[in-house]
């Protein structure tokens, strides 16, 4: 079992930086395409075999580090009683969005084992295929919070600061539902044989940080707090255009902060004292001829050199459009430059 990824995360000392993407099993593959158009995304999310199969995919193709569970941040809501939708070219829906207490009163707090077995089944398949850890994540909830606010997603997340404002008590009932929600929807994966926990806090950018401070990461702290209680597996908190709230962020109790490409990324090893990090190449550098990429690559390990542990990832998501090529480039770059 190749574990430097794991002992990044602790901060461990690795004979080379270890790397995974985020979202790596997705469109720019053209395995996971042939899978994918068999069925729909949420079928897909709810079928372990296949889901299985194409988490399995780039780790086999490039060589990762790590696996991450193949899944979506908004499964859960489903669990929760709501209707969800994924429409192409517009991504998730919800059709009746929550603004009332009627909304956050019906939201259940489903037990994960049950309605969302398919997700462990996965983990205990890929726990057996697997010789690379695997990573398990949910969504933070002040991000999911947005998604069933808005109804989708959104640029300027009006509703969502609507009921923050004017409707505190409603947002926090809201809040600590989908709070109690993740936090067993995690346990329950670090049950089934998840070796590290990802929170995605997509959206956490989009808020002031007093507003952050007191409408989001309380909750995020909460979850990691709970989670201490019954598994050592280490916690990634990644919030997403985050460089303005990372002293924040240094709060919440992870192990690992993972880092998008707007920070320098020496400055945060700086600024994130006793943690590990993980990023930050912005997703769109893959397009650079592969000598540019390479120095890109080479100036993030350097940059990182003093950190407490470092696992190199994007500063987000992959993305469609890019070559596959390119990720074997890149995988290929860190673990040689790393390793010299
Ligand atoms: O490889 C992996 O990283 C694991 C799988 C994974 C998916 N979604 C698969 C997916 C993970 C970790 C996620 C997390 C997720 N989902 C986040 C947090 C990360 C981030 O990007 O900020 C968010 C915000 C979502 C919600 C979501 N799911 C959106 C906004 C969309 C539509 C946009 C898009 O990229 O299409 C999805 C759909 C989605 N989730 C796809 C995949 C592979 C594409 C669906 C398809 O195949 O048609």
């Amino acid at each position: 079992m190749n574990d430097t990824f794991l002992k990044a995360c602790r901060g461990e000392q690795t004979d080379y930086t270890p790397i995974w993407i985020m979202r790596q099993a997705g469109r720019y593959l053209p395995e996971y395409q042939a899978v994918r158009g068999k069925t729909t995304f949420l079928e897909l999310c709810k079928n372990p075999e296949l889901a299985a199969e194409v988490t399995l995919q780039p780790v086999d193709i490039f060589g990762m580090d790590a696996a991450i569970l193949f899944s979506d941040i908004l499964i859960p809501m489903e669990a929760m009683g709501l209707k969800l939708e994924f429409h192409e070219g517009r991504g998730p829906v919800f059709p009746t969005p929550i603004r009332d207490r009627r909304g956050v009163d019906n939201l259940i707090i489903p037990d994960p084992d049950e309605s969302m077995d398919f997700v462990m089944e996965t983990i205990r398949i890929l726990r057996r295929e697997l010789k690379v850890p695997l990573i398990g994540f949910s969504g933070a909830p002040f991000t999911l919070a947005t998604y069933l606010i808005e109804g989708g997603s959104s640029k300027v997340f009006f509703e969502t600061k609507k009921m923050m404002y004017q409707e505190p008590d409603l947002y926090h009932a809201l809040l600590h539902k989908l709070t109690r929600c993740t936090s067993l929807y995690l346990q329950a994966q670090a049950r089934a044989g998840a070796q590290a926990l990802q929170i995605f806090d997509s959206w956490a950018g989009v808020l002031a940080p007093c507003d952050y401070d007191e409408f989001a990461l309380p909750y995020v702290r909460g979850i990691i707090n709970d989670l201490r209680d019954i598994t050592d597996v280490p916690i990634i908190y990644f919030a997403n255009n985050g460089a303005t709230l990372l002293d924040l962020t240094t709060t919440v109790g992870a192990d690992v902060l993972g880092l998008d490409w707007r920070i320098n990324i020496r400055e945060a090893v700086g600024r994130v004292g006793n943690h590990a990090i993980q990023g930050n190449l912005d997703p769109c550098a893959l397009l650079l001829p592969k000598h540019d990429l390479e120095m890109r690559i080479a100036r993030l390990l350097f940059g990182a050199s003093e950190a407490l542990g470092y696992i190199f990832n994007l500063g987000h998501g992959i993305l469609p459009q890019i070559p596959p090529d390119k990720v074997k480039i890149v995988v290929d770059a860190v673990h040689e430059l790393s390793a010299a």
